[in-house]
């Protein structure tokens, strides 16, 4: 099938997605001939997949230097950054050399930071192996590690040199890893696309039993949504932010419950909705819209209702986000199904209700 492609001038690149791509050497040739490829995952996937991933660079001419990092988000951290980069230097990795990242959203941001600093910046090669890394992660740049202070706050703009999506791999996903990456796939089509929001309604069954055929569609509207907004504003100075869609929300479950106690996708599923309630108060969507919302991420066995967290302790961890601009969070809402818009200027009793709707 042919490629999506990110349109970023000389830095535009394309998203191969499709079942048996993680071997196929052909997609490799072009970046790898004659160059060290350090291959960095983790020791969860490693096991299932490194050895294809090598043997495919290999025959196209790359050397393989493996690198494997700690499973989890406690391995997006200054240290696995520097065991990466200690490791490169030890293999002799000149600037001429190719990063690629074998793994979830973890490996992906820690490699893709690992390429943006080292020796003053190199190219890399996303492999996603979550649904969350495929829809998500992989395309569009951002890589980082997290700070003790915050997640996500030392990092790099950085695009990949290509994405490689092989859906086949999605059969090992835990399905609790399958569902947090679905709430991703869902949020393209509320703030991008009602017509893949109604397929979505439609397939969600075969999504959930792994159709590749489904799955690869999924992937692949994704991917073109997330791509158009990458294109049209690669920096999140305006625009991009549409895709924080019920995270501010999200953000403030996840650090309140702890990383780890709720997967990132399964904190966005709540915040849609909580964000889907705040546009519905706020006259933007209508209720039986807001009520779509809910249907859809409940469809998919995510959860619609947040965890115990006191409303203090959701506005207080609201203000920290990292998108509270000049004191003031700003809110992705949706301005009628399929469309998006972000504000800043709501008040605290809508935001305070929407939460209480949607809290146990
Ligand atoms: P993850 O990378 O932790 O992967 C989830 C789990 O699945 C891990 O245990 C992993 O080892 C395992 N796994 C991965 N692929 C597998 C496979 N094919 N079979 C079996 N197990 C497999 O989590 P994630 O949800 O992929 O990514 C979350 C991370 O992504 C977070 O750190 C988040 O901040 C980041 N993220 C970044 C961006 C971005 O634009 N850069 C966007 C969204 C999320
Ligand atoms: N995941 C949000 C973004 O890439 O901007």
């Amino acid at each position: 099938m042919q490629p999506l492609s990110v349109t970023l001038g000389d830095r535009s690149y394309p998203i191969h997605i499709g079942a048996g791509l993680l071997g196929d050497e052909k997609l490799y040739a072009q970046y790898v001939t004659s160059k060290y490829v350090a291959v960095v995952s983790n020791r969860t996937v490693a096991p299932l997949y490194l050895e294809i991933v090598r043997r495919a660079i290999e025959r196209a001419g790359g050397r393989v230097v493996p690198i494997l990092i700690d499973d989890g988000e406690q391995a997006k951290a200054w240290a696995t950054l520097d065991q990466v980069v200690d490791a490169m230097l030890a293999a002799r990795c000149g600037r001429d050399s190719v990063v690629v990242a074998l793994g979830g959203g973890v490996v992906g941001d820690i490699a893709g930071f690992a390429a943006a600093v080292y020796q003053r910046g190199i190219p890399y090669i996303q492999l996603p192996t979550t649904l969350l890394a495929q829809v998500d992660s992989s395309v569009g740049g951002k890589t980082a590690i997290n700070h003790s202070r915050g997640k996500n706050m030392v990092g790099a703009f950085h695009q990949p040199m290509a994405v490689i999506a092989d859906v086949g791999v999605l059969d090992s996903l835990p399905d609790r890893e399958l569902r947090a990456g679905i709430a991703e796939v869902i949020k393209h089509g509320f703030i991008l696309d009602l017509q893949f929001v109604a397929w979505l309604e439609a397939n969600m069954g075969k999504l959930l039993a792994r159709d590749r055929a489904a799955l690869s569609h999924a992937v692949r509207r994704s991917c073109e949504l997330k791509a158009q907004v990458v294109a049209a504003d690669e920096r999140e100075t305006g625009l991009r932010a549409i895709l924080n869609f019920g995270h501010t929300f999200g953000h403030a479950i996840e650090a309140g419950m702890g990383y780890g106690e709720w997967l990132h996708g399964e904190a966005v599923a709540i915040g849609m909705v909580m964000a889907a309630e705040l546009s519905a108060r706020a006259g933007s969507l209508r209720r039986q819209d807001a009520d779509r919302v809910k249907a859809l991420i409940a469809q998919a066995g995510l959860p619609v209702q947040g965890p115990k967290l006191s409303m203090d302790r959701y506005l207080e961890l609201m203000q920290v986000d990292k998108k509270a601009a000049g004191g003031k969070v700003r809110f992705i809402l949706l301005d009628g199904l399929g469309h998006a818009m972000q504000r800043g200027d709501l008040d605290a009793r809508l935001i305070r209700e929407s939460i209480a709707a949607a809290a146990q």
